[in-house]
């Protein structure tokens, strides 16, 4: 959705922003929750709510941390201001967890952006880019970046070829039609709310995102331009990564985008 003289884009209309930060971290295996965990000097949470706030999107922000958890509360509260910053108990998987912060935000009208905490850098840009899709009309906006690596599907390789490997390739989906999407993701709050209220009895490990609820309903899902710097911090070395970006050891073309 690029604008033009003849065509500019719509202002960017005011959201409510859910973040949700209620995971544990395993993967980075740090010890804390992964949004109360150091980088550049402050927290994940932190940068994140920073992105979210720089962006001028938000209207009112809600933040899922984990149920008992004091020390992000407490940054809530710290962030809170023009734009109110509230928190709300999390649950055990990503969408419930989405789910908890709709019913907090009473969202069933406007639009909503639900992004991660664990892509504490998403640049501000990338939130005024799903914001004005969604002014634009769109009820689902997700962005997206090329994927660099050739995919392959797997599938279980057979009981003959046990002593080799456990799986041989099912497949190689065309790689120009493969897109990394990423969070913030924006959406009709009605609509999302509905498409959770469905997805109740799904298996929460299969929802990796908010818009493949929307996708499965038929929605159309539109793709805007994301950015390399909203890497989501998973691993110990995404915390390197992330690390570098802020110290600013980063080449310059990284930081556009
Ligand atoms: N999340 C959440 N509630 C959960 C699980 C995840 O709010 N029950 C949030 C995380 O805080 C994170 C985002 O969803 O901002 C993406 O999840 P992920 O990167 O998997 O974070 P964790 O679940 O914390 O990490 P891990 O899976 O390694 O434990
Ligand atoms: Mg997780």
């Amino acid at each position: 959705m690029s604008s033009s003289p003849l065509h500019p884009a719509p202002p960017a209309q005011k959201l409510g922003v859910i973040v949700v930060a209620a995971g544990s971290g395993q993967r980075l295996g740090y010890g804390l929750p992964k949004a109360q965990v150091p980088l550049g000097g402050r927290t994940i949470l932190e940068h994140a709510l920073q992105g979210v706030i720089e962006s001028g999107v938000a209207e009112r922000i809600c933040v899922a941390v984990p149920a008992g958890d004091t020390a992000l509360r407490r940054i809530c509260a710290r962030f809170s201001g023009p734009v109110p910053v509230s928190a709300v108990d999390g649950g055990a998987s990503r969408s419930e967890s989405v789910r908890l912060a709709l019913a907090a935000l009473g969202g069933d009208s406007g639009s909503i952006l639900v992004h991660d905490a664990a892509r504490a850098l998403a640049p501000p840009e990338v939130f005024r880019r799903v914001a004005r899709a969604l002014s634009g009309g769109a009820r689902a906006v997700v962005p997206a970046v090329a994927v660099v690596d050739t995919i392959k599907t797997a599938a279980p390789s057979g009981p003959d070829q046990q002593g080799i490997a456990a799986e041989k390739v099912s497949g190689t989906p065309d790689r120009a039609l493969l897109r990394a999407v990423q969070t913030p993701q924006g959406f009709d709050a009605a609509t999302l709310a509905e498409a959770h209220r469905k997805a109740a009895g799904l298996e929460p490990e299969n929802i990796t995102d908010d818009a493949m609820l929307l996708e499965a309903s038929g929605e159309d899902v539109f793709l805007v331009q994301g950015s390399a710097l909203s890497l989501k911090i998973t691993t110990p070395l995404d915390l390197i990564v992330a690390e570098a970006l802020l110290a600013g050891r980063q080449p310059k073309r990284i930081m556009e985008g």
